[in-house]
């Protein structure tokens, strides 16, 4: 966050991140993490130029029974930082018709723009089958991070993704494998050096 607001504006860049769950988060409770959560959502969207989008991977949780629909909670902020949704996918992180008793068994993956609009002659699928390998448990899935880094590629004249939640560095990894430039940030130097290690194969 601190990284984020001495940045300024991302001139050249997309995000594309997954910000951390509560249970990544256990010192500030529910009702802080709620607060967290909105504020490190718009803060991030807010980062972006206009030549860019905000691309959130989220998974959401069941707390007690109650769902918490992460998907909600990155548009309400959007709303916020001026920000409209140009897509929203599904990805399944188990195969469809998997019961999964509470865990979620997809993914959301949002786009948002301040000024950009898609042109829908160049629209991907709205439900990706399967996200792909995950290189850690709250990681997101490679497949995911390829239709995250084509849309930036297709849809803006930005070259650089910026991960300012990067954990292991997938959607780094993958936007370094397609030919775009990528810097991630992280709360843990531990996930930093993991996240500098990673690499990935992806088709072009
Ligand atoms: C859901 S994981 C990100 C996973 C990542 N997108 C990937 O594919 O590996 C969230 C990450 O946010 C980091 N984190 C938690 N609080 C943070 C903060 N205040 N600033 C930056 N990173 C933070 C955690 O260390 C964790 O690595």
């Amino acid at each position: 966050m601190q990284w984020l607001r001495a940045a300024g504006t991302l001139a050249g860049a997309s995000v594309v991140t997954s910000l951390p769950d509560v249970s990544e988060l256990p010192a500030l409770g529910f009702d802080g993490w709620l607060r967290w959560f909105d504020e490190a959502a718009v803060l991030t969207m807010q980062s972006v130029p206009d030549e860019g989008v905000a691309i959130f991977f989220q998974s959401d949780v069941n707390r007690a029974g109650v769902w918490v629909d992460k998907g909600a909670m990155v548009a309400r902020a959007a709303e916020r930082a001026g920000m409209v949704m140009l897509f929203h996918k599904i990805v399944c992180r188990k195969p469809p018709g998997t019961l999964t008793y509470g865990r979620a068994s997809y993914s959301h993956l949002l786009g948002f723009a301040r000024v950009l609009r898609p042109t829908l002659r160049r629209a991907t699928p709205d439900v990706l089958p399967d996200g792909g390998v995950q290189p850690g448990v709250k990681a997101m899935g490679v497949l995911a991070c390829v239709d995250a880094c084509r849309f930036v590629m297709t849809g803006t004249t930005t070259r650089t993704i910026v991960d300012p939640f990067c954990g292991w560095g997938t959607v780094l990894a993958v936007a370094n494998a397609l030919g775009l430039d990528a810097i991630g940030v992280d709360l843990s130097a531990r996930m930093c050096k993991r996240a500098r290690r990673l690499s990935v194969t992806v088709g072009r």
